[in-house]
């Protein structure tokens, strides 16, 4: 069912943070808790609204399946593993806010798209 006109609107946002609650990469489905976590720290750092906020969703598997729980961020395409409750603070408070990426933890980095693959 269509509901609207299309396209849809949408506000702006800066980031889109995506968290794994699946079982593989973390058997005690410790991106559940991440998950729950993420609303009030987005919201203690000014990151739910405005231009600048952070979409956020879960999602049962990135593929991974190991080493998790696994969170991305995009528009980077910084992936990260073994995330804490500590270390979802330091990716929101150090990434979403300040821009400054948390190299230690990044496992993987997408590769910028060149010219001739977009087209
Ligand atoms: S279950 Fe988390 S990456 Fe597959």
């Amino acid at each position: 069912m269509t509901t609207g006109a299309f396209p849809p609107s949408m506000e702006a946002y800066s980031r889109h943070i995506l968290v794994c609650v699946g079982g593989y990469c973390s058997p005690d489905h410790r991106g559940r808790e991440l998950y729950r976590l993420l609303p009030s720290l987005l919201q203690r750092e000014g990151l739910l609204f405005g231009p600048g906020r952070v979409k956020r969703g879960e999602t049962p598997c990135l593929g991974v399946c190991t080493h998790g729980p696994i969170v991305v961020v995009y528009p980077e395409g910084v992936w990260y593993g073994d995330v804490t409750p500590s270390l979802l603070e330091r990716i929101v408070v150090e990434h979403l806010r300040d821009g400054k990426i948390v190299d230690e933890a990044v496992f993987f980095r997408m590769k910028a798209p060149t010219p001739s693959s977009r087209e």
